[in-house]
């Protein structure tokens, strides 16, 4: 089989990359290793900078997400019995963010793909990448059992940390730079309204909070949670009851709770894999990069990815340039490396480490700073919203 760009990977990097493309007349193939039921029902991200929010309408996806998405103008952060509002769209001169669902984007970008004629292959997953250093790179993949190839003129690894794409190249010749944390989220997704109209990230000695959402009638909300925790260790109730402890009382006191949809730990990890292409073979999203969950920048960030390779590629095939494909990895990653600051910035300011209190009062002295001084809030909303996409033309 043989396609303009095989794309390993159908989560939001791989799937925006297939349309964007697929509307300049650009053919690919999606590989995907997990099925279509399985990629529609996964719960991840819910913030979507306005960056991402412009990409999804230039492909065309944007109609339910316009509808049913909310437009959020601040974040509060509650600290020792109080809190502190970032009031973006003021502190950024008009910048907002929307909260709508990874899991709808998701599908909408599968409905839209699909329905336009796109090729993606599920429960097809990818072996390995070969020959990207030559001008025919080959995607080894099984499907129903049996090894395949796909033969293209380029690959876009949009698979993920495990994915496959990233451990095709030769080890001297990538470079991997890694943080673990030593907690995780645990998440639960509720029928349930929202505490709030706005997102709340808690700062509490038990432990960091969050409370999101994904609609007026869908909570999502997050307490921070051991490392080897398992989510068999949580019911219902317990849960409720440790958000509860955690965020302000005038929040706690009005919490509607409700038997969970979805429970989940997550890992929070920060990972840059440099560069980010190996001659044919170009490296997307979480296959590249990912960090923790704190400021929603995960999904964010494999959308401005995808921004850089589909102007590249489409300059590639309409005007014979290879300079934006060149300077992919560049532009790539100093937005990257600034998010993956910012989230170990808001990661290391709202969550417990260990017992040790020197910490606990800094992290006080600067949310108490936060709360007074414009310039640091500006400096927060100013990423929350999402730093800008530069131009690489
Ligand atoms: P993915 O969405 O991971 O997509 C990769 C795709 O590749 C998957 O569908 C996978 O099945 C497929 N794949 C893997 N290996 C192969 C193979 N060998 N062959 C074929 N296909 C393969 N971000 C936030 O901003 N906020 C959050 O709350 C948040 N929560 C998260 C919770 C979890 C459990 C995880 C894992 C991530 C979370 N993230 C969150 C991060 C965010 O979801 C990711 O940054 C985003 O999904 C990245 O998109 P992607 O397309 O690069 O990768
Ligand atoms: C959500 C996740 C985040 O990491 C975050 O910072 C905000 C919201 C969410 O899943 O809703």
């Amino acid at each position: 089989m043989r396609t303009q760009v095989g794309i390993i990977g159908s989560g939001p990097a791989g799937l925006l990359l297939a349309r964007l493309l697929h509307l300049q007349g650009i053919e690919s193939v999606i590989l995907e290793r997990q099925s279509r039921a399985y990629v529609e029902g996964r719960i991840r991200a819910g913030v979507l900078e306005q960056g991402t929010v412009n990409l999804l309408r230039e492909a065309q996806v944007a109609e339910r997400m316009d509808r049913e998405g909310l437009i959020h103008d601040g974040v509060s952060l509650a600290f020792d019995g109080r809190s502190t509002r970032i009031d973006m769209h003021t502190l950024t001169g008009g910048s907002t963010v929307l909260v709508y669902g990874q899991t709808e984007m998701t599908r909408d970008l599968i409905q839209a793909h699909l329905d336009a004629g796109g090729v993606i292959k599920y429960e097809a997953p990818a072996v390995a990448v070969e020959d990207f250093l030559t001008s025919q790179p080959r995607i080894t993949y099984e499907e129903a059992g049996r090894r395949q190839e796909l033969t293209c003129d380029f690959v876009a690894g949009c698979d993920g940390y495990h994915g496959v794409a990233r451990k095709s190249v030769a080890a001297d010749k990538i470079r991997l730079f890694e943080k673990i944390y030593s907690f995780g989220w645990l998440g639960i997704l509720s029928d349930t309204p929202p505490v709030d109209e706005e997102l709340i990230y808690a700062n509490h000695e038990r432990g960091f909070a969050l409370c999101s959402m994904r609609s007026h009638t869908r909570s999502r909300y997050y307490v921070q949670c051991d490392l080897d925790d398992q989510v068999e260790n949580w019911t219902d109730d317990a849960f409720w009851d440790e958000l509860r402890r955690r965020i302000p009382p005038q929040f706690a006191e009005r919490l509607v709770t409700g038997p969970r949809l979805e429970m989940s730990i997550a890992p929070l990890r920060s990972f840059v894999a440099e560069p980010m292409r190996f001659g044919k073979l170009f490296l997307a999203g979480d296959a590249a990069h990912i960090m923790p969950p704190t400021g929603a920048k995960g999904l964010n960030l494999a959308a401005s990815d995808i921004f850089y390779l589909s102007q590249a590629l489409i300059a590639y095939y309409g005007q014979n340039r290879a300079d934006l494909l060149d300077r992919y990895s560049d532009a790539c990653l100093r937005r990257v490396w600034k998010a993956i600051r910012f989230s170990w910035w808001f990661t290391s300011l709202m969550h417990k480490f260990g017992d040790d209190p020197i910490n606990r009062r800094l992290q006080l002295a600067e949310l108490d700073y936060l709360a007074n001084s414009e310039a640091a809030r500006t400096a927060v909303a100013e990423n929350y919203v999402g730093l800008p996409f530069e131009s690489f033309e």
